[in-house]
């Protein structure tokens, strides 16, 4: 998989690219990470990306020829799946995560300021927001999204690292687990799991996945029964 990334601050991606599965991911080609800086496709002296909104208001907005410049310079770019960064967009889920780690180049756009100039739109496949709540920017929401589908790559987890046993990768909630010690401050690890009854273990982790999910998110048992 290539992804490429539109930002105005590419640094902030260092950190977590050069890291973990991320950094190993990419070192044995399972994905090739590249960062633009739309900044660089200004046609302004100044290199200006953003301007006053038409209409007035506060704040500035990022004008869209910058980001378009930087688009149509992407190898591939027409092919890509092009998503930009914005709380307006779709919710960001698991099934989401699974529907993009099937492409094969995703152009993540991140914005920043007050807002975008709404001719950018024309120029994606889709809009995806992270949550509910207002980021400085789009890059938090792009490191978030690079790092769950990344994860669903091929042979990017190992097989003790499986994603099949996931929160979410069955529409439910993980069962709890335990390691050493087997008693902690009086704490029990179930005796179950240590019977070596793997019949009854898996019958328990599947009750107790239901139960976790009935307590702490019913939206999602409601949603998986819709699937049926
Ligand atoms: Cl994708 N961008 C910004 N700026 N804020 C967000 C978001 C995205 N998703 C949730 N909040």
């Amino acid at each position: 998989m290539k992804i490429t990334i539109l930002s105005l601050f590419p640094e902030m991606f260092t950190g977590i690219f050069s890291e973990s599965i991320l950094k190993r991911a990419q070192e044995d080609s399972k994905v090739s990470i590249e960062i633009i800086n739309f900044r660089d496709f200004s046609l302004d002296k100044h290199k200006k990306v953003d301007d006053y909104a038409f209409g007035g208001g506060p704040g500035m907005l990022l004008s869209v020829e910058p980001i378009y410049n930087a688009l149509i310079s992407i190898e591939g770019y027409f092919d890509a799946w092009k998503i930009l960064l914005t709380p307006q967009g779709i919710p960001y889920h698991q099934e989401v995560a699974k529907k993009y780690a099937l492409k094969e180049h995703l152009i993540l756009i991140c914005g920043h300021y007050e807002g975008f100039d709404e001719r950018i739109r024309a120029f994606v496949d889709e809009e995806v927001s992270i949550g509910d709540f207002v980021l400085t920017g789009g890059e938090i929401a792009a490191m978030t999204i690079i790092d769950s589908v990344v994860r669903l790559l091929p042979d990017v987890l190992g097989s003790e690292e499986s994603f099949t046993q996931d929160s979410f990768y069955e529409g439910l909630l993980e069962y709890p687990q335990y390691t050493r010690p087997q008693e902690f401050m009086g704490i029990k690890v179930p005796d179950v799991l240590i019977s070596g009854n793997h019949q009854e273990i898996e019958k328990w982790r599947k009750e107790e996945s239901l139960k976790r999910t009935k307590e702490r998110r019913p939206d999602l048992l409601q949603k998986t029964k819709k699937k049926d």
